[in-house]
């Protein structure tokens, strides 16, 4: 039976990849984050309604060593993957220079690092399996530089970027690599990437639900897709991103977010 890999899988869209692969596939399930509680109440509920196996790790991606402590657990508990979800990230916004050298370091570490470090770690499990996949989440911050966001939307370019790459280089193999880019979508990204009221009134105006996107997260990997933008608003947006003057696309997204 499939079982999956989920980074950032206790609460917003990671979650939600979750119950769609658990009632579309009756995948079994590896759930990993920080937030132990949300992990256990999530694997538990998710078990119950469906009937499969959920097991879950607490870790700190941004923590030295996290990918390979993750291999390692999945090891020990002789767990095989056919499906890697590198979901689990966040952002910080304001001025570059607000936040300290360890607080930008870990963002890169959880949003672009530890994606590449466990493809990397599972790439020969993923290729021991007939049919096997990569899910990157990406976000449509990653078709443009976002000017008080800069660090995050480039963690999201490097991404975008490295999953193409990747799928081209994979393209003969069983494993199949998908990057998804969703646009504003109502989880806690906005909390902990502290924006400020400008910007929550604009994301609220185009917000999808994070079942919205997890649905279109998993029909994409399955189907195979190389790149797939969330929801008609965000694609328009992407093509004017890449039809407008950049300095002018830039200075309209640092008003959301000064
Ligand atoms: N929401 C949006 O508008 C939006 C738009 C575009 C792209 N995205 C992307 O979508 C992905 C999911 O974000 P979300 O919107 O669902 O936000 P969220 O609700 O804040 O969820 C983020 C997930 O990542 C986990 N995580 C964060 N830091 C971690 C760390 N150091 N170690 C382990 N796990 C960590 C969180 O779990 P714990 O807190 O329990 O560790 C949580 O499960 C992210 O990659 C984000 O960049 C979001």
């Amino acid at each position: 039976m499939s079982r999956a890999l989920i980074t950032g899988a206790s609460k917003g869209i990671g979650k939600a990849i979750a119950w769609e692969l658990a009632s579309q596939k009756k995948c079994n399930l590896l759930l990993i984050a920080r937030s132990e509680g949300l992990l256990k109440e999530t694997a538990k509920a998710l078990s119950e309604t469906f009937g499969i196996e959920v097991d879950y790790l607490a870790i700190d991606l941004a923590a030295h060593g996290a990918a390979r402590k993750v291999l390692e657990w999945t090891s020990q508990k002789t767990y095989q993957i056919d499906i890697l979800v590198n979901n689990a990230g966040y952002g910080l916004s304001g001025p570059f220079d607000k936040y300290s050298l360890e607080e930008n370091t870990q963002m890169m570490e959880v949003n672009m690092v530890v994606p590449v470090q466990l493809c990397q770690l599972f790439l020969p499990m993923l290729q021991s399996r007939p049919k096997s996949y990569i899910l990157n989440i990406a976000s449509s911050a990653a078709y443009q530089a976002v000017p008080y966001l800069s660090v995050y939307a480039a963690t999201k370019s490097f991404i975008l970027s490295y999953s193409r790459g990747l799928r081209q280089e994979l393209r003969h193999s069983g494993v199949s690599v998908t990057a998804i880019s969703p646009g504003s979508t109502d989880t806690d990204f906005v909390v902990r990437a502290q924006i400020g009221p400008k910007g929550v009134k604009t994301a609220q105006k185009v917000n999808m639900t994070a079942q919205a996107v997890a649905l279109i997260a998993v029909k994409s990997m399955f189907a195979g897709k190389a790149e797939v933008i969330t929801g008609l608003i965000n694609k328009v947006g992407a093509f004017m991103v890449w039809l407008m003057p950049k300095a002018l696309v830039e200075k309209t997204a640092m008003k959301l977010y000064e």
